[in-house]
């Protein structure tokens, strides 16, 4: 291996350099992974064949002959859907095909913000996210939830507060419906309150609304798209969570003067067109069939994850049932710090998202965490909690009781 030294050429500011990919932990509870077992397999090697036999030939141009917003059908099926299931009015000119709802976060935050500028979001939030945000040097003001997600009470006062301090935040960011890591959808009435505080203190709203097919009765609410009367809200959206994250296939939904702005700094010369392609001609067929599918096995291993928690942490672990999505958002006792828990459990085979890094408020997020359960099977999210509980008590003397035995005493 040559030694060419790049480390005094790299530039300032770089974040942490990236772990090298070692192979998944045995127990996996980490991430936004998907279940595997549900994937659509065959429909999707079917859709990957017709298409391409079809209209192989267009991947020859840059943007197939769809232009730069992405490949046509599956904008015009998204329009349809986003019609139907959240009632957002809008057509295959409204929407930007991204490179996963990532990159959607990416456009909407470089056409928005700047160093040192504000943003509201939930007290819980996403970490890529708040990643973004750190990176970019905005501050982040997080507003708690309850049971019907962000309190509207809070919001009020923090966007009142921020007035009074002549801070205009340059949006409110929220995943309303399925919010991660909490699980809540934000209820109706709160929707329509949010859309006049904003409409109000003239802040647009951030709508990610990427676990919005996941829910378990299937009672989805109108987007905040759909409900806005003043047109401030960018809506985003992704098929990782309902089809395959690999894929990387997510869309804005937005009026054309801001796609126009996102497009320009959209400088990859279009989003893979393979997958759009594939995703293009299995939607239509198979999206409807294939949701509940999913979200019925995906119910039934957060029972198991629910079951193996009370068996194994009894009382020690508190969380809310989930109404959707693939998220558990538990709190652990006060003197466990998941931060610290987080190197021994992966060293026993468990990976699970420290809590802090999934909120506005470090302390807040201490003792809590949260467990992906739609990627380990059901055998092995019982035996990934019973590890996780002997490591838990071997570092922080809770859970006390471990499936009903008792803590040998020292
Ligand atoms: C709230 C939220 N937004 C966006 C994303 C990004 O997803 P993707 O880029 O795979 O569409 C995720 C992934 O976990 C998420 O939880």
């Amino acid at each position: 291996m040559p030694d060419f030294d790049f480390a005094p050429l790299l530039a300032p500011g770089l974040p942490p350099a990236a772990a090298k990919f070692t192979g998944f932990p045995k127990y996996n509870f980490t991430g936004g992974h998907n279940d595997a077992a549900e994937l659509p397999l065959d429909d999707l090697v079917a859709a990957a064949n017709a298409v391409l036999t079809r209209e192989g030939r267009t991947l020859a141009t840059y943007g197939l002959e769809s232009g730069p917003q992405g490949y046509r059908p599956l904008r015009e099926f998204l329009a349809q859907k986003l019609k139907r299931t959240a009632g957002i009015a809008c057509d295959a000119d409204d929407i930007l095909i991204t490179s996963g709802s990532l990159q959607a976060l990416d456009l909407v935050n470089g056409i928005l913000l700047s160093r040192g500028d504000t943003i509201v979001t939930e007290l819980e939030t996403y970490q890529g996210a708040l990643n973004r945000w750190t990176r970019l040097g905005v501050n982040a003001v997080g507003i708690p939830l309850d049971g019907d997600g962000m309190r509207m009470d809070a919001l009020a006062a923090v966007l009142e507060d921020l007035k009074r301090r002549d801070v205009q935040p340059k949006y409110i960011y929220t995943v309303p419906t399925v919010h991660n890591p909490t699980g809540t959808i934000l209820s109706e009435a709160r929707r329509h309150e949010m859309l006049e505080l904003a409409e109000r203190y003239s802040v647009p709203i951030f709508e990610d609304d990427c676990y919005a097919d996941l829910i378990w009765d299937g009672k989805r609410p109108p987007a905040l798209h759909a409900l806005s009367r003043h047109g401030g809200v960018i809506h985003i959206g992704s098929f990782s969570k309902s089809i395959a994250p690999a894929l990387r296939v997510g869309y804005i939904v937005a009026e054309w003067s801001l796609l126009a702005r996102m497009l320009a700094i959209k400088t990859d010369a279009g989003s893979g067109a393979l997958e759009q392609m594939v995703l293009g001609e299995f939607c239509p067929k198979h999206f409807d069939a294939h949701v509940p599918a999913l979200t019925r096995g995906l119910r039934a291993k957060l029972e198991t994850l629910m079951d193996a928690l009370g068996e194994q942490f009894g009382t020690a672990a508190e969380f809310d049932d989930p109404k959707g999505g693939i998220f558990l958002w538990v709190k652990l006792p006060d003197e466990v710090d998941t931060l610290k828990l987080y190197q021994p459990a992966l060293a026993a085979g468990v990976a699970i998202n420290p809590g802090p890094e999934w909120t506005t408020d470090k302390a807040y997020g201490k003792s809590r965490t949260r467990l992906c359960f739609a990627n380990a099977s059901h055998e092995a999210i019982r035996a990934g909690i019973a590890t996780l509980a002997e490591v838990c008590r071997r570092e922080f003397g809770v859970p006390e009781r471990i499936a009903n035995v008792e803590r040998a005493r020292a």
